[in-house]
């Protein structure tokens, strides 16, 4: 039985949601307990330190959440720094709401913000988590290996309809910066075009692939395309629409369509588009998610118990360790020239 006596844990999920959050919430939650922590869930991410939004997590409160989709503490875009009277707002909530340790699961901005806090001396440990596992510092976020069996799954069912019609279909994937669901998804399902955001290539290009596979006497070719791939000469990212969210990035989608248009013009073969969008962050996690939250849960309430605040969890190899948020987020972690050669084999 917890007697509480070394503080309270707040902890809060930021950014777009992934599978395996319950999974680091539960843990953070047993293991704290263990420990004699109290922890305190905060709602909706930075939001909720704004409004003072919070609910105590108990064992009874995390029961069953392991294997569901989501975050059961709710998530948003806020940027708590956005404006100083919020940062005042936030370092005051801290206070009021008796929490004396932050735990910060979240992505580039959520983990961004976390590392800026490390300066206003308070006492946070980050979470990577991002199913676009872009996040420097770490091997692997959690909600990577489910979005890409996701997005796996759904290229094979692709590939029967387009096999039977003779089409190109073009398959949009999250990625706003970097390519790694596309790729390691594409390479699992076998696309015959994989187009990321590290490595414009040219309509042109693009084409030759896909003639080049027909040429073989396929009738069928499955692309799969990166939100944020770019158009080799052109730089501009295809949007929804102009707004910002409070991070200053723009709501990515439509290249898909865009290249299906410009395929099936250039290569004379019918073409479709399918936008996997957010089924790609919805549901289970895998087991892999599972535990890598669970790890990463259970080692962010250590790194409390043993002073090292102002760290981020991570993996390494098979190991979880961790490293200073402030050399954590110094940069994105993009697809390297490795896993391009790699992909460039199966291509066309
Ligand atoms: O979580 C990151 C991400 O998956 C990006 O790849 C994508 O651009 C973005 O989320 C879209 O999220 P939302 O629609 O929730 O703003």
């Amino acid at each position: 039985m917890a007697n509480n006596s070394k503080g309270t844990i707040g902890i809060l999920t930021g950014g777009g949601d992934c599978p395996g959050l319950n999974a680091v919430i539960r843990a953070v939650v047993r293991r704290g307990e263990q420990l004699g922590y109290k922890i305190l869930g905060v709602k909706d991410g930075w939001k909720g330190m704004l409004k003072a939004d919070a609910e105590p997590l108990t064992l009874e409160s995390i029961s069953g959440i392991l294997p569901r989709g989501g975050t059961i503490l709710g998530t948003s875009r806020t940027n708590p720094l956005k404006k100083e009277e919020d940062k005042k707002t936030l370092l005051a909530n801290l206070k009021t709401m008796g929490i004396d340790f932050l735990i910060a699961v979240g992505g580039e901005d959520t983990l961004g913000v976390a590392r800026k806090l490390v300066n206003e001396n308070v006492k946070v440990v980050g979470v990577p988590k991002t199913i676009d596992n872009d996040v420097e510092g770490t091997d692997q976020t959690f909600g990577f290996d489910t979005a890409v069996s996701i997005v796996t799954e759904n290229i094979d069912r692709l590939h029967t309809t387009a096999e039977s019609h003779h089409r190109v279909i073009v398959v949009e994937v999250m990625g706003r910066h970097a390519g790694w669901i596309a790729l390691i998804s594409g390479l699992a399902g076998g696309a015959d075009v994989i187009l990321i955001p590290e490595e414009p290539k040219t309509l042109e290009e693009i084409c030759a692939l896909i003639k080049r596979r027909h040429a073989r006497g396929k009738k069928f070719s499955i692309v799969c395309a990166s939100e944020g791939f770019q158009l080799k000469g052109q730089d501009t990212l295809v949007t929804k629409d102009k707004v910002l969210d409070q991070f200053g990035h723009v709501l990515l989608g439509g290249i898909g369509d865009r290249l299906a248009k410009f395929i099936e013009k250039e290569t004379g073969f019918e073409t479709r588009s399918t936008v996997l969008g957010h089924i790609q962050r919805g549901g289970s996690p895998t087991a892999f998610d599972r535990v890598l939250g669970t790890r990463y849960g259970v080692k962010a309430v250590e790194l409390i118990e043993e002073g090292k605040l102002g760290h981020m969890v991570c993996l390494k190899g098979n190991e979880i360790t961790s490293l200073p948020l402030l050399d954590a987020m110094t940069q994105l972690k993009l697809v390297d020239q490795e896993w391009i050669k790699l992909a460039e084999i199966f291509q066309g």
